[in-house]
């Protein structure tokens, strides 16, 4: 495991982690989470296949999206190598690449954006990585229908991943999610995935999309961070949905004007 993996946490009594103060710097620090893919060639094949801009900054300056490192590493204590991982809104695939670095191979994801899913497809096939990538809408998804009875895809998955994506959505609420994605996580199976906190709401000209700050009130759009959640509000959502809230980490926010991100661990409890 890499140096910046959160290694060991100590489980308490009721099976939750807590991590220590080292644990909790390290995991602020950016190392451990590069692709060892040049920066032209991401240029190059974003390019290619026409997906955003925004997938290079993922990928070359990825140790600095803590967020996405944590969820990915504790994904990757949490499991064995052989289990089946899901990343819903997957974009590139930088996340299911690290983890197939680190020794996954049941690698799958969705995301509404073709050219996105062409990317993951070409950045595998760069590195050699086989991974089950297709395009479908995460919040209504027929990933399970379109693939039953295709061999190698199982009906359920281990672990999910979803970062970056759900709080620009407007109207969509944690809920309705999780509700949506609990049937696709087998028992015990976890889900990871990275939320704004209501610290955001304090920053001056937060109701605004930050791209607008600099415009007159008047034509700036809403804040492209729709949803804002604590982590009070993320345990009940969980418990309501039928979820145990594992653990949970906030990161550290330098930048000012840069939204607080809390990383959530959920595991899927029994059913009722
Ligand atoms: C900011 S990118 C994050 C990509 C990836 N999760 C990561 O962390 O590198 C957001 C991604 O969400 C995808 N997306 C947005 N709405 C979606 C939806 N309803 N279903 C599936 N993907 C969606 C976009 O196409 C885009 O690739």
């Amino acid at each position: 495991m890499d140096d910046s993996a959160p290694r060991a946490s100590r489980p308490a009594p009721d099976g939750r982690r807590r991590m220590s103060f080292m644990q909790r710097l390290r995991a602020n620090l950016p190392f451990g989470h590069g692709l060892g893919i040049s920066g032209k060639d991401v240029e190059r094949l974003v390019n290619d296949s026409g997906a955003d801009l925004w997938h290079v900054h993922a990928i070359t300056r990825r140790n600095f999206r803590r967020h996405a490192c944590v969820a990915c590493d504790w994904l990757a204590s949490a499991l064995p190598r052989d289990a089946a991982i899901f990343e819903i809104a997957c974009g590139s695939g930088a996340n299911l690449l690290w983890l197939a670095q680190k020794g996954f191979s049941r690698l799958y994801g969705i995301d509404i954006a073709p050219q996105a899913v062409r990317l993951s497809r070409e950045l595998a096939s760069l590195q050699g990585v086989a991974l089950n990538v297709r395009v479908d809408n995460a919040l209504s998804p027929s990933f399970g229908e379109a693939q039953a009875g295709k061999p190698g895809v199982p009906p359920v998955f281990d672990g999910i991943l979803s970062l970056t994506w759900l709080y620009y959505i407007p109207g969509v609420e944690l809920a309705e999610f999780l509700r949506i994605w609990r049937p696709y996580l087998g028992q015990g199976g976890i889900i990871v995935f990275e939320m704004i906190t209501r610290r955001y709401d304090s920053i001056p000209n937060n109701q605004y999309h930050t791209d607008d700050w600099g415009l007159p009130a008047s034509r700036r759009r809403p804040s492209e961070y729709r949803m804002r959640l604590d982590k009070s509000e993320v345990q009940r959502a969980a418990e309501q949905c039928g979820y145990t809230h594992l653990r949970s980490l906030r990161l550290m926010t330098i930048i000012t004007g840069k939204p607080e991100r809390e990383v959530h661990m959920l595991r899927r409890a029994p059913d009722a």
